[in-house]
């Protein structure tokens, strides 16, 4: 119950705990954690009941069908997802869900400290482990940057590097290739680090939270009765936002569209409207971009967990910077039958 695989890795191989997955990041064979079962579904009667609480207390609700009680207790669950949600969100409803117009609402994902859908996750994560988080002196904006800089509390700090992005991104990943480093201080400190990009589970899980909570929202005022659908339309630039779209939807909410927006670094839309996924002449020719990590679990689940596919995929896709087989193109299709994603 509750245990995370490998994208990788075949459906028997041994789960492992959120915690653990979190401290890890990215798996040993270079896939990505995903639950090793279906998410948990939620009963109709338990979303009603959930959607008459506040959203931290529907983050726990939710979360604590998602994390193995022997690994993070309930009541430390609870203590952590308070602590994030708590003070720091400018809006007490965290994400509130907003009337457009007709049948159309937008849920606000900005009110955290960076004004950012991040917030949502990064709040929890220092709960679990301390964050530091570099940043270019030269990449940010003024407001950005003294969004990071003033909030110093507990165990996030962020440090300004005197130099671009790319420096920032190659100096951490020099550290984590540097065994001698990673040696010293998990002796002389007890220390393990852990990347806390969309690669990380715990930063994909509280965005399951958010899709669920708009529709509760819905719930709550009567606007839905429980089943009604609902489509949602995510910009897609990286995939976690979707991803996290469609295990809500494993956790019984009623999507019934999910409508990927891209502007023109469209890459997963492209993948999505034609089965093939090319790197080659693209800008953005990183082999471990975000959008690249994150799509692996979403090839892990429409291929209903074939880790050796997910296997092949990718590694060919590192070598070859492309991938499109028939295999590809059946999958291709069935990703778009049974998730009903549309391109916009
Ligand atoms: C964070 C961020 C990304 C990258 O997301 P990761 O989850 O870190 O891979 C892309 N676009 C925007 C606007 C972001 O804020
Ligand atoms: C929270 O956000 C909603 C939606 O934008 C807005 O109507 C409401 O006034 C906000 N509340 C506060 C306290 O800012
Ligand atoms: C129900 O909630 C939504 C989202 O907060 C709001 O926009 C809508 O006006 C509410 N509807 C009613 C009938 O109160």
């Amino acid at each position: 119950e509750n245990m995370l695989i490998s994208t990788r890795s075949q459906m028997s191989s041994d789960g492992k705990f959120f915690s653990d997955v979190v401290i890890e990041g990215l798996a040993p064979d270079g896939g990505l954690y995903v639950p090793k079962k279906v998410f948990p579904k939620l009963e109709p009667t338990e979303w009603l009941r959930i959607s008459s609480m506040p959203y931290a207390m529907r983050a726990v609700a939710i979360l604590e069908n998602c994390i193995h009680p022997m690994d993070v207790s309930p009541v430390e669950l609870s203590t952590m997802v308070h602590r994030a949600y708590g003070q720091n969100f400018a809006n007490q409803s965290v994400v509130p869900l907003k009337h457009l117009t007709d049948h159309q609402y937008i849920l606000e994902l900005f009110h955290g400290p960076t004004a950012s859908f991040k917030d949502l996750a990064l709040q929890s994560m220092p709960q679990l482990t301390g964050v530091l988080v570099f940043f270019p002196e030269k990449g940010v904006s003024e407001i950005h940057k003294l969004q990071m800089t003033g909030f110093q509390e507990g165990n996030a700090k962020s440090i300004s590097v005197l130099s671009d992005f790319d420096f920032c991104q190659r100096s951490i990943k020099r550290m984590f290739g540097d065994s001698s480093l990673m040696g010293h201080l998990a002796v002389k400190y007890a220390m393990v680090l852990s990347t806390a990009n969309s690669i990380n589970w715990a930063r994909l899980l509280p965005q399951v939270v958010y899709h669920c909570s708009a529709y509760m929202d819905l719930l709550r005022n009567r606007t839905l009765t429980f089943g009604d659908p609902i489509d949602v339309c995510i910009p897609t630039g990286n995939f976690g936002n979707t991803m996290s779209a469609l295990y809500a939807k494993q956790m019984g909410i009623p999507i019934r569209k999910v409508i990927c927006a891209s502007n023109h670094n469209c890459i997963i839309s492209d993948f999505i409207a034609s089965g093939e996924y090319d790197l080659r002449n693209r800008k953005l020719l990183v082999s471990n971009s975000p959008a690249t990590d994150t799509l692996e679990r979403f090839i892990h689940h429409v291929s209903g967990g074939d880790g050796s596919l997910v296997r092949d995929l990718f590694l060919s896709l590192e070598r070859d910077h492309f991938f499109l087989s028939i295999r590809d193109f059946t999958l291709h299709n069935k990703l778009l039958l049974d998730d009903n994603i549309t391109i916009y």
